[in-house]
């Protein structure tokens, strides 16, 4: 079921060709520019270094995690760093070998192909990746029965850029061919509010007072895109509403209207808990049947729903299932059905 939501950090239409870069005007262009993430930042930075001193291309990269952290942005600035462009795809969008082969066969040398949702990625198409990465070659066969014969394509060297929110879905042969491969982890309020501040001034949003961007940070659970896409809502708000006064009232009146919460949960989360609390007694349950109750998808639930409700401390995993602590039903206010200490049961 395809349920509206203003904090899905998933993107929409992801299911898209591959196309020529573009990309708003806000997206960081330089590693300097790009605010969190500083493991990951200090990787790559040596990365490309390394790369443009040797006149190479940067090497193959995976970048895991929930969505909405950035996965596309950094794809954006390693080319743009790498003074290349990036062609930007998804798993399912290649449907055919010959959508990839299009598109590697177009591509300059040292430029970056993303593919967003590479675990869904077809089996066949996969199998052209490898010698691709590897070899910069492309093999195809040509003609069937007795005329059958292979046709090597020479690609120039590029960088390949994985994105997927499910690493474990990724055949072991196709991770192995990274040479980074790195998780991005939610981002702090204090990113969160760098990252917003940068985006208020670039669209000329002036005199937003900091508590303001403080709020908006803690209801944005952890996720950029999700931060940006409130203000966006927020400023809307104070245009219409409030003469374009964007204060702390205009903030919590604005996101209330968007039903979300003071820890920015929505309806979908907040229903995930009331399942876990009402059908199942807090657990522990499955999450395919936790789906089942809510009539959604198991995987929107692990990919969207879960991550955040887990760094929460809301939600935990166990060898039998998804289990509920107090927190999580004091704050939906359902009745907490485990130990009196608020604690989880026995995992
Ligand atoms: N816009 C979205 N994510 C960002 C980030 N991590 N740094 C700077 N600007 C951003």
């Amino acid at each position: 079921m395809a349920r509206e939501r203003i904090v899905e950090a998933a993107q929409q239409g992801r299911d898209r060709e591959p196309e020529a870069p573009a990309g708003p005007a806000l997206r960081p262009q330089h590693l300097a520019e790009y605010i969190g993430q500083p493991d990951l930042k200090e990787r790559l930075s040596i990365a490309i270094d390394a790369a443009r001193s040797r006149s190479s291309p940067m090497e193959h990269v995976l970048l895991h995690g929930p969505p909405g952290l950035g996965k596309t942005t950094l794809a954006h600035v390693i080319a743009n760093e790498m003074g290349s462009r990036a062609y930007v795809t998804s798993g399912p969008a290649l449907t055919k070998a010959a959508d990839l082969i299009g598109t590697l066969t177009k591509m300059e040398e040292r430029d970056v192909l993303f593919i967003d949702e590479i675990h869904r990625l077809p089996a066949a198409v996969e199998e052209y990746i490898y010698p691709a990465m590897e070899d910069f070659r492309i093999d195809f066969t040509v003609d069937s029965g007795m005329h059958a014969r292979v046709v090597t394509v020479a690609l120039k060297p590029f960088t390949l850029i994985g994105a997927t929110t499910r690493p474990g879905l990724l055949t072991q042969a196709l991770r192995n061919r990274f040479g980074i491969a790195h998780h991005l982890g939610f981002y702090g309020t204090a990113e969160l509010i760098e990252i917003l501040r940068r985006a208020a001034g670039l669209q000329g949003m002036r005199g937003i007072p900091d508590g303001a961007l403080d709020r908006l940070a803690g209801r944005s659970r952890g996720t950029p895109r999700i931060a940006l896409r409130l203000l966006r809502r927020v400023r809307d708000f104070a245009q219409v509403r409030r003469g374009g006064t964007l204060d702390l009232a205009a903030v919590d009146e604005a996101l209330e209207l968007e039903g979300i919460d003071a820890l920015g949960l929505d309806a979908l989360d907040r229903a995930y808990v009331q399942a876990l609390a009402g059908v199942y007694g807090c657990g522990p349950a499955g999450v395919e049947a936790i789906a089942a109750s809510m009539g959604e998808d198991a995987g929107t639930l692990e990919d969207v729903v879960e991550p955040y409700l887990l760094q929460l401390g809301f939600v935990a995993r166990t060898r039998q299932g998804r289990r509920l602590t107090k927190a999580a039903c004091d704050h939906v206010g359902a009745a907490w059905k485990g130990p009196a200490d608020g604690g989880l049961f026995e995992a």
